[in-house]
């Protein structure tokens, strides 16, 4: 029996798995797992979507434009350059799509976000990785693996699930050394959480360059991961590409509502950074003082590194058996690693406990006990 055949990439394709999100028999666990924000999004989002409850049966405004507008005033862009997406994954893969196809090549680094490789499967393209150097991204390791194949170059900054980034100089030393028929696309989901002198989002790149796309997304720090919304800051002719083969409605109108009132309570999202600010530093604090290794990075995350790749399957079950669920990292190529979101202040000092009442567990070669009888201190806020 004949039946259509799925094109060349397709069944090459691992399905992108998710963080976990439930577990049998707790009702209320701890999810650490998606990167997804602490504190939850702005009052006036839960408002604004409130009020637009009544209002669902009317198609979107499909250029998106009063949430342009927003995001362009918050970060000084003009907004006809920037195109919404239903989340950023949605504009990632649409970049593939426009600019490579069977027989290209699309770049990352080692450790980059899984969406790259998946988006050029997709469109029938070759993935490429590059090498590493301690878990950050290196530029001539990316630039020695460019060929004349080469149409993307995917960079997560900063990069997830490492966390670390590559500074404005070295990026735009990445773009010096890429020709100028290669695309950039300078990935910063997490720039919200950035406050180094050294680090910038990719605009300034994006305005001065014709090669290079900045996307972002509402889904970490704006914690509206649910309702799908990212964005893209492009030259005008991308654009106009992205324009003509999105689909006329890709943003929902509950997103471009909760964007607009996310973009309207910085006081609130500022917390929300102070509070990542906080903990991240000492959550690995702690688990560097528990003798585990804790990749530097930054972002809303920690990748933290066991002894065995054994180690880190069991304290991913144990903290699932108490509750809390944390990120496996084998997908990645990093089975001896789990990654953490940064929490709630209580569900940091809660996974830390846990970790430790585990890590005892292996050091006494016995079973791991189930209660947390340790008092944690946490940071000074
Ligand atoms: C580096 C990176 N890029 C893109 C995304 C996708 O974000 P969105 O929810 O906007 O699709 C994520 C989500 O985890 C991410 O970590």
């Amino acid at each position: 029996m004949t039946r259509p055949a799925p094109r060349p990439g397709i069944l090459e394709i691992s399905p992108y798995v998710g963080g976990e999100s439930g577990v049998p028999g707790i009702a209320e666990p701890i999810v650490l797992s998606s990167n997804e924000s602490a504190l939850g999004p702005s009052p006036k989002v839960v408002a604004a979507l409130q009020a637009h409850a009544s209002l669902v049966h009317r198609y979107p405004d499909g250029g998106s434009v009063a949430l342009r507008d927003a995001i362009g005033a918050a970060n000084n862009l003009d907004p006809a350059r920037i195109v919404c997406g239903n989340g950023s994954d949605e504009l990632l893969s649409l970049l593939a799509q426009i600019f490579s196809g069977p027989g290209d090549e699309v770049l990352y680094s080692e450790y980059g976000f899984l969406m790259y490789k998946i988006s050029a499967l997709a469109v029938g393209a070759t993935p490429l990785s590059a090498p590493e150097t301690n878990f950050r991204s290196d530029i001539d390791s990316l630039l020695g693996k460019v060929t004349e194949k080469t149409k993307i170059l995917f960079l997560a900054n900063p990069n997830n699930p490492t966390g670390t980034y590559l500074t404005a100089d070295e990026l735009e030393r990445l773009r010096d050394g890429l020709r100028d028929d290669i695309l950039l696309v300078i990935d910063a989901a997490y720039a919200e959480f950035m406050s180094e002198r050294d680090f910038d989002a990719g605009a300034a790149l994006v305005d001065k360059y014709e090669n290079v796309v900045m996307t972002r997304t509402f889904s970490k720090l704006y914690a509206l991961a649910g309702l799908r919304l990212g964005w893209a800051y492009a030259p005008a002719w991308i654009v106009d590409l992205l324009n003509r083969v999105r689909g006329p409605f890709n943003v929902t109108a509950a997103a471009q509502v909760a964007g607009v009132a996310a973009l309207s309570d910085p006081k609130f999202y500022e917390a929300a950074r102070v509070h990542n600010d906080t903990w991240r530093p000492w959550l690995s604090a702690e688990l560097e003082a528990l003798g585990l290794k804790v990749v530097p990075g930054f972002a809303n995350f920690v990748l933290v590194r066991f002894e065995t790749a054994g180690v880190a399957e069991g304290a991913l079950n144990a903290l699932k058996l108490g509750g809390i669920l944390v990120r496996a990292m084998a997908g990645y190529g990093l089975p001896d690693a789990l990654r953490i979101t940064v929490g709630r202040a209580e569900d940091n000092q809660l996974l830390v406990a846990s970790l430790r009442a585990f890590l005892d567990g292996v050091t006494n070669k016995k079973a791991a006990p189930n209660k947390v009888g340790h008092k944690i201190v946490g940071p000074a806020s």
